[in-house]
């Protein structure tokens, strides 16, 4: 029998998630200065200490855990933290290595549903370009695309127009490679080592990534999004793919558990057998989407390794141990090793794991594996705490992300001084005369039912996508057009036509059993078989169909969900370039006259709406940015010539926007109202908005002052053309960013990230050992 631990009663269960509730939000209050939104991380109730879960006293434990699990180095095969990708206020800058070449684009070759694995297109560079100007496998600088490569200011943007302020002008150059980070090189998992070392493996294969004939480290397929306020979100990843429901073992919730009787936990029951179980915590999609890195053989892991490998690899080392800890850490300081690296021998991981969790997860004695779907004692198996690491990997992971809240910006100290005041969706933006008059104006930009960004982009999260503790989130959001059509999306996803849906489906794709991701496509699923359960496989759908929370009134036509990206949060947004889930844009001037143009859509036929899209289903628009009039039309039946693909899905809101951008393009006039006004950045409304994303930014995050402290790191930047112990991969370039206390970098250590926007600003790489500047 499987336990829903801790659910009892209704009252219960409410008392406890407002205890972990606060026990966090005690945690996160110590220290603060009071100018600060309120943004509380909904978290699972079944965690609340003495529940079952976490022990009394155990989640300041936990926390300590999670953030040493998520700072390790000694946690990836060969050298890579989930901190390797979120080192850069919760992101990544780096300039080399950080090209894929389009793993995601369906049209160029299969891409496997479920976690990041190879696919798709893997020739680097240029895809298309109508004037001949930047030929095939190159990139829009004119350099030679490929593996290492170092990107250059002239890359950006990487769809290139003939005129940017025109989408359908003459393309330059476009392509599907993507901007993200370097994980592992692709290899084969023989076995793990002792005190850390690097995991045995073999069959380097360097046929997409490599230097010289040496298998280099492989490029993520989308952009690496900030961790910080991450804890927000419903579902993570830029698909969704991260289930809201964590099951203990896997990325996908009831699906891995549907689907496999070997994603299981040993638990002890009340006469201390051992059982298998899993888990069913709402509101987990953090610790889901913490499964799938540590054995993915594109991010952390050589191919096969497992989550028991990886908890064999941990217990058998000290946490931290190849790296520094600061004696100030706001989280680490009593617990960190002050004759060296790492922690205090007597904070092992298993310490840390007995002092966080229940006995009845780790305490049995026996070894054991798990074989269709039973448990077998087997003296050469794993442990029970290494069987479960995934479990304590994912809970204490969660728990200190959920700490990653920034909520004293520009705008927060504003916004608690009543100078401004933003509704959560569009209506305007009111300032006093104290605020400064460039911010202001963006903010009223933004702000307003013209320009629209808060239609999407709501406060105070500024991401549809999110919800705070005890706040309801509905599973879609319709809009009816005006032939009385009601398009549906899956509520904090949309498509916004940054480049065609067929290069990257993703929430309109499918997870590791070719189940959809996306609510409403399940939804479709449902109704069109007389409303049949079983196509609702996530527990939160399933609960908002029941009772009636759909937010659906009339029946629907057309699905907006291929193409569709989790919409992001836009708080420290000027601190996280480049841009959007594919890195094609470097700073947000470039973000902003993408959306003033109205994305990047092609022939789009007025529907004589005034440039709103009436979301038609007439195969006349032309539009070759959508997936078929109802959003979802197969691209093998494109192939197959059974359907057209005619029109979009792009959300109706996106169209050309009408705001003066005083920088004119080369070798046109400016605009006259800039000319008018006297060219001024007072004139300019795309300045103006900029301006006001840049208050967004948390100057603790920027230097990295609690609760964004954290060990060092050993920042890889690119590989050498060298394999100086010839395992059969390049050697790494490597660089040491220093460890951090409480207080944070100071201004002048050259460690703090510019609050500039844009990906090329002097300071902006300082931390993978790029020039440091100080910034004030
Ligand atoms: C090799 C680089 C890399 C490593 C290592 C890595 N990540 Fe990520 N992370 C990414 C990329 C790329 C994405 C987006 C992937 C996608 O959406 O398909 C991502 C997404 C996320 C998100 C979702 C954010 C959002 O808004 O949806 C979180 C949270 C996160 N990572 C945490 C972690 C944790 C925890 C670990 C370690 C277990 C980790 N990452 C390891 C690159 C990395
Ligand atoms: C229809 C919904 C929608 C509207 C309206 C909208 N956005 Fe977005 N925004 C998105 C989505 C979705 C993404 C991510 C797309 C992707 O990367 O695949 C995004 C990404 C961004 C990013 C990049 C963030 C990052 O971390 O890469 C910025 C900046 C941004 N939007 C600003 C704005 C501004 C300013 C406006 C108003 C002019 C606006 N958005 C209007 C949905 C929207």
């Amino acid at each position: 029998m499987y336990l829903r631990l801790g659910v009892t009663k209704q009252s219960c269960v409410f008392a406890v998630c407002q205890r972990a509730a606060a026990v966090l939000f005690c945690l996160l209050l110590s220290g603060l200065a009071l100018a600060q939104t309120s943004l509380t991380p909904p978290l699972p109730s079944e965690i609340a200490e003495g529940g079952g879960i976490i022990n009394p006293g155990g989640t300041k434990w936990a926390i300590a855990l999670g953030k040493a699990l998520f700072w390790d180095q000694q946690a990836g095969s060969d050298g890579n933290a989930c901190a390797s990708c979120h080192f850069h206020a919760g992101a990544d800058t780096r300039l080399k290595n950080q090209l894929n070449p389009g793993f995601n684009d369906l049209t160029v070759g299969v891409t496997p549903g479920g976690e990041i694995s190879v696919g798709g297109d893997t020739q680097f560079g240029s895809v298309l370009s109508d004037i001949g100007g930047v030929l095939p496998g190159f990139m829009p600088s004119y350099h030679q695309a490929g593996p290492n490569y170092v990107l250059q200011p002239d890359d950006f943007p990487m769809h290139l127009l003939s005129d940017e302020t025109v989408r359908d002008s003459p393309i330059i150059t476009t392509t599907n490679d993507r901007i993200s980070s370097q994980g592992v090189v692709d290899a084969t998992f023989n076995f793990v080592r002792v005190m850390g070392q690097e995991d045995s493996c073999k069959n380097y294969d360097g046929s997409v990534f490599h230097v010289n004939n040496f298998a280099s480290r492989q490029v993520e397929p989308r952009n690496t999004p900030t961790v910080v306020n991450s804890g927000l979100f419903n579902r993570l990843f830029w698909d969704g793919r991260a289930n809201n429901t964590f099951n203990g073992v896997g990325v996908f919730g009831m699906r891995d558990i549907n689907a496999n009787p070997n994603a299981r936990l040993i638990m002890l029951d009340g006469s201390y057998n051992p059982t298998l179980t899993y888990l069913t915590l709402e509101n987990g999609a953090l610790a889901s989407q913490s499964m799938g890195p540590p054995t993915n053989a594109v991010e952390m892991s050589c191919n096969g390794r497992t989550f028991a490998d990886v908890g064999r690899k941990l217990l058998s080392t000290s946490p931290l141990a190849l790296q520094k800890v600061s004696n100030t850490d706001s989280v680490l300081a009593s617990l960190a090793n002050p004759a060296g690296n790492g922690l205090r021998p007597q904070y092992s991981y298993a310490a840390l794991i007995k002092k966080a969790f229940d006995p009845r997860w780790w305490s049995a004695k026996s070894a054991y594996r798990i074989v269709n779907g039973s448990l077998i004692y087997d003296g050469t198996g794993y442990s029970q705490m290494e069987t479960n690491f995934s479990m304590f990997w994912g809970i204490s992971i969660m728990l200190y992300e959920a700490s990653l809240i920034s909520n004293q910006s520009e705008y927060d100290t504003l916004l608690a001084k009543g100078h401004i005041t933003i509704p959560r969706g569009p209506g305007g933006c009111a300032a006093d005369s104290t605020v400064d008059p460039l911010l202001a104006r963006g903010c009223q930009l933004f702000g307003s039912f013209g320009v629209g960004c808060l239609f999407c982009h709501g406060a105070p999260t500024f991401s549809e996508a999110t919800s705070t503790a005890g706040v309801p989130f509905p599973p879609f959001i319709t809009v009816t057009d005006i032939n009385n059509h009601v398009d549906l999306r899956d509520n904090g996803f949309a498509n916004i036509g940054i480049r065609p849906a067929f290069t990257d489906l993703q929430s309109g794709r499918v997870d590791a059993y070719n189940n959809p991701l996306s609510y409403g496509r399940q939804y479709k699923a449902y109704l069109a078989h007389g409303n049949d359960p079983s196509y609702l496989l996530d527990p939160f759908l399933q609960q908002a169909v029941a009772a009636n929370k759909t937010g659906i009134t009339l029946p629907f036509l057309k699905l907006e969900v291929d193409g569709s990206s989790k919409i992001p949060t836009l708080r420290n947004v000027a601190l996280t370039p480049p841009y959007f889930s594919w890195g094609g844009y470097a700073n947000l001037r470039q973000v902003m006259v993408l959306y003033n143009r109205g994305l990047s859509r092609r022939n789009v036929l007025d529907h004589g709406l005034g440039g709103f899209d009436a979301h038609g289903t007439s195969c006349s628009s032309g539009d070759d940015s959508g997936s078929g009039p109802d959003g979802d039309t197969p691209y093998a039946n494109l192939v197959a010539g059974t359907q057209t693909d005619c029109n979009t899905n792009v959300t109706g809101v996106i169209r050309p926007l009408g705001l003066s951008d005083c920088d004119a393009p080369i070798g046109s006039a400016p605009l006259a109202v800039c000319v008018a006004q006297g060219v001024s950045d007072q004139t300019d409304d795309v300045a103006a908005i900029v301006r006001f994303l840049t208050s967004l930014t948390d100057p603790r995050v920027q230097c990295d002052a609690a609760p964004f402290d954290h060990p060092s790191l050993n920042v890889v930047d690119g590989n050498l053309s060298t394999d100086l112990n010839y395992y059969g991969k390049a050697d790494d370039i490597i660089f040491n960013f220093p460890a951090v206390g409480a207080r944070g970098f100071s201004k002048s250590s050259g460690y703090c990230i510019p609050n500039a926007g844009d990906l090329f600003a002097p300071g902006m790489q300082a931390r993978s050992g790029g020039p440091r500047v100080t910034i004030h």
